[in-house]
């Protein structure tokens, strides 16, 4: 994992099956087909922690998980960033800019949708102290968050 990650990955945030904050209270921006495409393929599936802005906007702790989302039985990869805020808006169409720095598990089935959100909870407690570490913490500053944004992604 050591050469995989820092994963730096940026798109267009597209629309998922819209579950994330109806079921599960925990909103989800969801990666365009491309930038799921261009995931390193020896890139484990799973929830990863790191940092994430909109637009180039504040940069925030996230929570991210790529897989077929075994609880709802996807057919499809996807790659679905939860930010660790309070948007007053969906930003559908915003760029979003993640910096993968670290796995927290694989992808798991769960038996109601209390464990699932107990789950991805608990992924968010360790993502929150895992970025204060000074190895974590620095990458903030970093100039991928900050670089003119791709038109093309
Ligand atoms: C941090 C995080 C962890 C997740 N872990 C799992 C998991 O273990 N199993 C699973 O089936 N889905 C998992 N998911 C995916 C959710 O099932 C998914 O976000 C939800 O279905 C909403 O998808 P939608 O935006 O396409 O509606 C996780 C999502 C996040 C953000």
């Amino acid at each position: 994992m050591e050469q995989i990650l820092p994963h730096f990955a940026e798109g267009k945030v597209v629309k998922g099956f819209g579950r994330g904050s109806k079921e599960l209270g925990i909103p989800t921006a969801n990666f365009p087909e491309n930038v799921v495409e261009n995931l390193p393929k020896d890139l484990p599936g799973g929830v990863y922690y790191g940092w994430a802005n909109v637009d180039n906007g504040e940069v925030l702790k996230m929570v991210l998980s790529i897989g077929w989302n075994p609880y709802y039985h996807n057919t499809k990869k996807s790659m679905e960033t939860h930010v660790i805020h309070t948007f007053k808006e969906d930003f559908y169409g915003s760029t979003l800019k993640v910096i993968m720095l670290g796995y927290i598990r694989p992808m798991r089935d769960f038996s109601s949708l209390d464990e699932l959100i107990g789950a991805i909870n608990d992924d968010i407690q360790e993502a929150k102290e895992k970025l204060d570490l000074p190895e974590n913490a620095s990458y903030k500053q970093n100039n991928f968050l900050f670089d003119e944004i791709k038109e093309d992604v």
